[in-house]
């Protein structure tokens, strides 16, 4: 068993640059030991994809992901059968006769299965387990959130010209969801859940210093502390924890070590990527917003 506390998962998702809170260890610890999917939740931008990402480093677990849209399919998640190559078999079959009885099986063989992310997850035959990140689950449909359960609910993956196939070492299960629309009961209840939160002004600082050394200690707070206020001012789309990373990289990259209000205005870009957005930060003023991050 790799982590066998959860300050043991906070420390090994840290060490491959992840810092998660209580609930969010937590969460991710029983995942790992009860063997449940993990569903997370949340703002876009709040670090759910990259929980993924990290425990696949940590681990060491290969990382297969499936991005969800609107109409992806069995063909795009699980396998589908390579049909240019199958007819290629089926002609060069045409010319020995002889071997015409054998040319259906065949045509339905491994050699010709293309295996998409949650069938390798499934039929991965590694020691160590995959993470298999299912990415933005609410831009798919509900006939591809049914497949979803039944691949999870006993771990197997059943291709009919095939068989079943069962995952013996179950992958580790990481479902994220942006909240566009609600995912359906069956799954919430098959999947262990957690909402992810912004992270508090802190654990804001220390992961731009996690992940932009280059960004001192004040020009890191400074910027967290402007980000969390953005996003009470209700905009369209709230920067995320990437917004207030690249915000604190580009001040740092034009030689700054604070916040001011005339270089914040001419790299607003960096953090709010909607003119109206940018429009509603500047209307409420970005000299006391920068006063207001001084103080923190
Ligand atoms: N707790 C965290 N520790 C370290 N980095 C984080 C954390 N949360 C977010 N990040 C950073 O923010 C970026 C965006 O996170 P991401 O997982 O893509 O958000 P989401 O999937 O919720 O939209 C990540 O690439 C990572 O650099
Ligand atoms: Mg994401």
């Amino acid at each position: 068993m790799i982590a066998a506390s959860v300050d043991d998962v906070r420390l090994g998702l840290a060490e491959h640059g992840y810092l998660a809170d209580d609930g969010l260890a937590t969460a991710v610890f029983l995942a790992l030991t009860l063997h449940r999917p993990l569903l997370l939740e949340g703002e876009a931008g709040v670090g759910k994809t990259e929980v993924a990402k990290t425990l696949s480093r940590w681990t060491g677990g290969e990382l297969l992901r499936v991005q969800c849209y609107e109409g992806i399919d069995v063909a795009q998640a699980v396998y589908e059968w390579d049909y240019s190559r199958q007819l290629l078999h089926l002609r060069a079959a045409e010319l020995r006769p002889a071997d015409a009885d054998h040319v259906e099986d065949e045509l339905f063989s491994e050699r010709f299965l293309v295996r998409r992310p949650l069938l390798r997850a499934i039929d991965h035959r590694q020691t160590v387990a995959p993470v298999l990140l299912v990415d933005e689950v609410d831009r798919a449909d509900d006939e591809f959130e049914a497949f979803l359960l039944e691949i999870l609910s006993d771990y197997s993956v059943t291709v009919p010209e095939l068989g079943t196939f069962h995952a013996d070492v179950p992958p580790v299960v990481v479902i994220t969801s942006n909240r566009t629309r609600d995912v359906h009961d069956a799954l919430k209840r098959r999947c262990l859940y957690h909402w992810v939160e912004h992270p508090d002004l802190e654990r804001e600082v220390a992961i731009v210093r996690l992940r932009a050394p280059e960004v001192v200690e004040a020009l890191a707070r400074q910027v967290a502390a402007a980000v969390e206020s953005m996003r009470e001012m209700e905009l369209y789309k709230p920067p995320g924890v990437a917004e207030t990373i690249d915000w604190a990289q580009a001040l740092a990259a034009l030689g700054r070590d604070g916040l001011d209000e005339q270089t914040a205005d001419v790299t607003l870009g960096s953090v709010l990527k909607y003119r109206e957005d940018q429009a509603r930060v500047r209307f409420h003023g970005l000299a006391p917003l920068v006063e207001a991050a001084h103080g923190r």
